[in-house]
């Protein structure tokens, strides 16, 4: 890191780690001096108290986060390739050069101003991956609105209840999505979604297929009237600390919540991770083929390699589609020299066999990530192995929403550093986690499992939950008083090596998409002759996680078990999304509860994960009976089902 230089006595990377860790307003001012584009510098590096929940960088500070990301690339190479559109179809990309993706980024920008969209406001984007999609958050940062980007694979109840905890005027969206072959109606979800927001004055609707969809007076033809935009849209002067963008994800109580990441920190957090962590270098192709609806797709997608004149990827399609190949016929066709994946898909694949992935040539790749959730040995070790043929480090990158970007990861270390399969490793400059046990005492010893926090703030980290700050600090600042708690669970090994365990609390990880049991349950109990309900994640071989849900019908009701199933699944699509199904739904008698009437779900998930010999201590359940009941209820059902994977 060319800054090192100015650092007193740091002359490797563990001695600049800890410069990050001990002088961490020398190493942030540095590097925030260095890395961006200022359009007035900020006074303060860091004003933070976690017991306020009070997190703020670079105060004074102005600048354009689109000007990092486009202009400042544009002066210097505007002909470089920003982002390659890897459609559905393979075969068919598309290029997309800085110089056009800033133009692409000054019409909309322009638009949304003549459609009445200022500074302050907040946009709704539900738009599969495509350039469009990218321009718009880009535009919303140009002209000082913050971006609120739906995963398109959201209900429109779902979409609706975001756009009115957003209070989005403008939603901005495609006629059709398509993905594995298959065309999705997503003007339909928002058409259905927005009846229920009043909020919303219109729809920018752009024109992913040939196919034409109703339009109503609210709806805007997208590319037609931005071509009547000019190419120039000056860019805002934004503080470091005004809001970027709301990204909802799922916690442990009811509804989703809205995390709120702000300019200036997020950008040079995510840009140093993406330069570091994955080893990017000018020129490289970098392959992050997660979907812009999550956290990962806003960093590695878009803000990080656009921040650092990266050639980004932008993945419509699925690992299966047209066929198992589908990722390294890419990498080849596309030359991708970093791929970062999710293990599910990793786990998917190797199930294929080793054929579809020697087919292609991987010779440009030089480094594998992973992220979402832990990777298990037997699909790290195939990725390295047959992916990487053994040549290319892989780096397991343990993060959240609410980090902002990457935390703890193999790299930055000395290049020879060890990797342990499996392990996240090392955390990374200015990151200082810790391991606390259930009394909130730090485990300082090596060899420990705890609760996983980070004991000081850094630039990435979320500033609050959108409307909620209470709730902000109560979640993540109160657990453990002094840290930040991330809900998750880590092994700190004799080593000093980190290893992510799992959530601690009641939030389950569906192929890296989170969940909250208490936001199943509240859609489940809403279907007739559901009286109440207890969901959980077990262990699945692709999923990471499967959703168990145990149902007590209301007295009288009749139903058989296949239909109410059915039912179920439905309503659970139609309210949150396909990936939040049940794998599993079991109707029981009663739920087993202690006296004071709390579910026992630890021993739910021991039945599910037919650990029945380990129940533990039942002394506080009221009625143990429910237990057996459970027990074989759940034998029942596993010998009906036939299909290899689901079995839990
Ligand atoms: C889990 C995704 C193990 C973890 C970037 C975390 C992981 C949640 C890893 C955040 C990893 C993420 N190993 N578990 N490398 N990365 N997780 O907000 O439980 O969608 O709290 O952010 O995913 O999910 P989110």
């Amino acid at each position: 890191m060319p800054e090192a230089v100015a650092f007193q006595g740091v002359s490797d990377h563990s001695g600049l780690y800890k410069f990050s860790v001990n002088e961490s307003d020398r190493f942030w001012g540095a590097v925030a001096r260095q890395r961006l584009s200022w359009i007035s510098p900020f006074h303060t590096v860091q004003n933070c108290d976690f017991s306020q929940g009070k997190i703020k960088w670079f105060e004074g500070g102005k600048l354009n986060v689109s000007v990092n990301c486009l202009d400042r690339h544009v002066q210097t190479c505007p002909e470089r390739v920003a982002l390659i559109w890897e459609r559905d179809e393979p075969g068919t990309e598309v290029k997309i050069t800085y110089r056009q993706l800033l133009e692409l980024t000054c019409r909309l920008g322009n638009l949304l101003k003549r459609q009445g969209v200022r500074r302050g406001d907040c946009v709704t984007i539900y738009m599969p991956p495509c350039p469009l999609a990218m321009a718009s958050m880009l535009a919303c940062a140009r002209i000082g609105a913050a971006h609120n980007v739906v995963f398109a694979g959201f209900s429109s109840e779902a979409l609706a209840d975001r756009i009115r905890d957003a209070q989005s005027s403008t939603v901005i969206t495609v006629n059709q999505g398509v993905r594995g072959g298959k065309v999705v109606d997503l003007k339909r979800t928002v058409d259905q979604a927005v009846q229920n927001c009043p909020t919303v004055q219109q729809v920018l609707v752009a024109m992913r297929t040939e196919n034409t969809v109703p339009m109503t007076d609210r709806d805007v033809p997208l590319e037609e009237e931005m071509m009547k935009e000019d190419v120039v849209c000056e860019p805002v002067a934004m503080d470091s600390e005004d809001v970027l963008f709301l990204l909802y994800t799922s916690g442990s109580t009811g509804k989703p919540k809205g995390l709120v990441h702000t300019q200036a920190g997020y950008l040079l957090y995510t840009s140093l991770t993406h330069r570091y962590v994955f080893n990017y270098h000018d020129g490289d192709v970098f392959g992050c083929v997660a979907d812009i609806g999550w956290i990962t797709g806003h960093s590695y997608i878009v803000y990080g390699p656009l921040c650092n004149g990266g050639t980004t990827v932008l993945f419509e399609s699925t690992p299966v589609y047209p066929n198992p190949g589908r990722y390294w016929e890419m990498v080849e066709r596309l030359g991708i020299n970093q791929f970062y994946g999710a293990p599910t898909a990793i786990r998917l694949l190797l199930k294929y066999g080793d054929e579809w992935v020697q087919n292609y040539n991987r010779s440009s790749l030089k480094t594998l990530g992973s992220v979402g959730e832990p990777i298990n040995t037997e699909a790290w070790e195939w990725y390295h192995r047959v992916v990487g043929d053994g040549r290319c480090p892989v780096v397991d990158t343990w993060w959240q929403t609410e980090t902002g970007g990457i935390c703890i990861a193999p790299r930055p270390a000395d290049p020879e550093a060890e990797i342990v399969p499996g392990m996240a490793m090392h955390p990374f400059y200015g990151i200082k986690p810790a391991l606390l046990d259930t009394e909130g005492e730090v485990l300082s010893s090596n060899d420990s499992t705890g609760a996983l926090c980070i004991s000081q703030a850094w630039p990435g980290m979320a500033r609050t939950i959108h409307n909620h700050h209470q709730r902000f600090t109560e979640t993540y600042f109160h657990p453990y008083p002094g840290f930040f708690f991330t809900g998750d669970g880590a092994h700190r090994s004799k080593e000093g090596y980190y290893q992510i365990i799992g959530r601690l609390d009641d939030v389950i990880n569906v192929s890296g998409h989170r969940l909250g049991t208490a936001e199943l349950e509240d859609v489940v109990n809403q279907c007739p002759g559901v009286a109440e309900s207890a969901a959980i994640g077990y262990s699945h071989d692709i999923k990471g996680e499967g959703v168990y849900v145990f149902v007590v019908l209301k007295k009288a009701v009749m139903v058989e078990e296949d239909v109410l199933a059915q039912q179920l699944r439905e309503m659970v699509s139609r309210s949150i999304a396909k990936y939040a199904c049940p794998d599993f739904i079991q109707v029981v008698r009663c739920l087993p509860k202690t006296r004071s009437g709390k579910i026992m779900r630890r021993v739910l998930r021991k039945v599910v994960e037919r650990n029945t010999d380990e129940l533990g201590d039942l002394s506080t359940l009221d009625d143990p009976d429910s237990v057996h009941e459970v027990i074989r209820g759940h034998r029942r059902l596993l010998n009906k089902d036939t299909s290899p994977t689901a079995s839990p």
